[in-house]
This record gives structure tokens, C-alpha cells and sequence, in this order.
């Protein structure tokens, strides 16, 4: 019989727990790659011939991340950390789990307030302000980029996710909110453990049936449900 109680919480998420804040998702029917082209805009293998369109789609993202506020799943996340402690991983650039208060996450994708030099790889801290296309305050290199995780990119973070989830045990409790699978094949990561899923609806790259609760509903309405649940569980 596992020991949820001393084992601990892991937290996985995507853009679905942001949706509710105002912040698009990428592959629902409103998504931002129904609007916008990722191989244009999100391509490591073509960024720098498209620059200024990539660095005024995510200045304009940017910008419209300073009023976004977390909901209540943010909120529970972090009330969740408080109470248990949990280990934080997020494909979102987003920063709505700090804005909640959430201590150390680990953004596998980035994070859109920062950019990086491609040439010292410093990360510059830029909050909400476009990029004045200023030079590396550092090593003076021309371009910086977006801090965000492009496709074709290498994604240092992924080796931190892979000795994470190769360190749950059962009596660890996993959670994954809102996301499709599409980029981070989750289920492929999940063996052990309570595993909790919410998201809106099913999803092809989301086997249900691996998961001992599922909830398809928006984040703030399901994660009151789960916070008691893994009370329950932690007993
Ligand atoms: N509450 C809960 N889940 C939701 C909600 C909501 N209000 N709205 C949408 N969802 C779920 C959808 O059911 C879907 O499964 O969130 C998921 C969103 O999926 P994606 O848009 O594919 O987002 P994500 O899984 O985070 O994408 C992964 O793809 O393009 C890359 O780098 C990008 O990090 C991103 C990665």
C-alpha cells in the first residue's frame, strides 16, 4: 500500500492552466498556431531570418502578459506547495505561477520575460518591455533572443523533467494539467505513482486509462476537486 503521505507531489503543466487567465493555448481550435505559423515564428532553423517578426510576436506577448493575473488552479498550485511542498515543472513561459507566489519552477519552454545572448548565452531579465534590439549588455553581440524554447531547439531543462519523473516512486502523487501531450510525451514519462489528469477534453496524446482520476474540466473548477482529494490521499 503506498505512503502517499511522506511521498511527494509533482506537478506537471501545460498551457491550459494559463487559458483561464487570459492567456491563449496553442493547439485549441483558438489557439495561437490556429493564428499564427510556429515554423515563422517559433523555428530555431529560421528564427534570425524572420527577426524582427519573431522578437514583435513575442514583444507583443510580453506586453500582454503584465495585466494577466493566475486563477484559482495557480492559486491552489500554490497552496499545494505551502501545505506539501511539490516539484513545479511548466511548458508555459508564462510567469503566473510566481505571480501566485509559487516558489522555483522549472519552465522547460523558457520564460517570456528574459532574453538570451545566442552568443555569451546570458539571459537578460526584460519584464513586460518590448526588445529596443539594444545589443548584449555583456559581450555586445547584435541579436538576442526571445528566453523562449523554439522548435529544433535544444532544451536544457528536459535532463532536470527526465530525473525528475525517473525518480517518482508510488508513493508519489503526479499531476498533469492542460496539455495535449503534443510536445512533452507525458505518458511515456508516467509509470509510477497516484496520477491526476485535468484538462479540457481528451486529448489524442493523452491515455486516460493511465491515470487513477481524471477530470475534463477548466482548471479553477477542477483543481478545488483535486487540492481535496490529495488531501485525502496525503490523509
Ligand atoms: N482548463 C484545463 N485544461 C485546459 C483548459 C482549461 N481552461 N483550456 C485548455 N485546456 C487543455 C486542452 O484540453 C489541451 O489539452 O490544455 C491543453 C492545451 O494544449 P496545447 O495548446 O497543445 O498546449 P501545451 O500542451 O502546453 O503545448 C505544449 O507546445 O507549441 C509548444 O512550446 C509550446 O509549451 C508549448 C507546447
Amino acid at each position: 500500500m503506498p505512503d502517499f503521505k511522506n511521498g511527494k507531489i509533482i506537478v506537471f503543466s501545460g498551457a491550459g492552466i494559463s487559458a483561464e487567465s487570459g492567456i491563449a493555448t496553442f493547439r485549441d481550435s483558438d489557439g495561437l498556431w490556429a493564428k499564427h505559423d510556429p515554423n515563422t515564428i517559433c523555428n530555431y532553423r529560421n528564427w534570425e531570418s524572420n527577426y524582427e517578426l519573431v522578437h514583435s510576436f513575442y514583444n507583443k506577448r510580453r506586453k500582454e502578459l503584465e495585466s494577466k493575473l493566475p486563477n484559482p488552479a495557480h492559486k491552489l498550485i500554490k497552496r499545494l506547495e505551502d501545505e506539501f511542498g511539490i516539484i513545479n515543472i511548466t511548458q508555459n513561459i508564462d510567469n503566473l505561477f510566481e505571480k501566485a507566489g509559487c516558489k522555483n519552477v522549472v519552465h522547460l519552454h523558457g520564460e517570456l520575460t528574459s532574453l538570451r545572448c545566442i552568443r555569451c548565452e546570458c539571459i537578460i531579465e526584460i519584464g513586460y518591455k518590448a526588445y529596443d534590439f539594444s545589443p548584449c549588455p555583456k559581450c555586445g553581440a547584435e541579436r538576442l533572443k526571445p528566453n523562449v524554447v523554439f522548435f529544433y531547439e535544444n532544451a536544457p531543462k528536459y535532463a532536470e523533467l527526465y530525473t525528475i519523473f525517473n525518480n517518482i516512486c508510488d508513493d508519489d502523487i503526479v499531476l498533469v494539467i492542460g496539455t495535449s501531450g503534443e510536445v512533452v510525451n507525458i505518458c511515456y514519462l508516467l509509470n509510477k505513482g497516484y496520477k491526476i489528469l485535468n484538462n479540457l477534453e481528451k486529448c489524442p496524446s493523452i491515455d486516460e486509462n493511465i491515470f487513477d482520476s481524471v477530470y475534463y474540466r477548466n482548471a479553477s473548477v477542477a483543481l478545488p476537486l483535486i487540492y481535496e482529494e490529495i488531501k485525502r490521499l496525503k490523509g
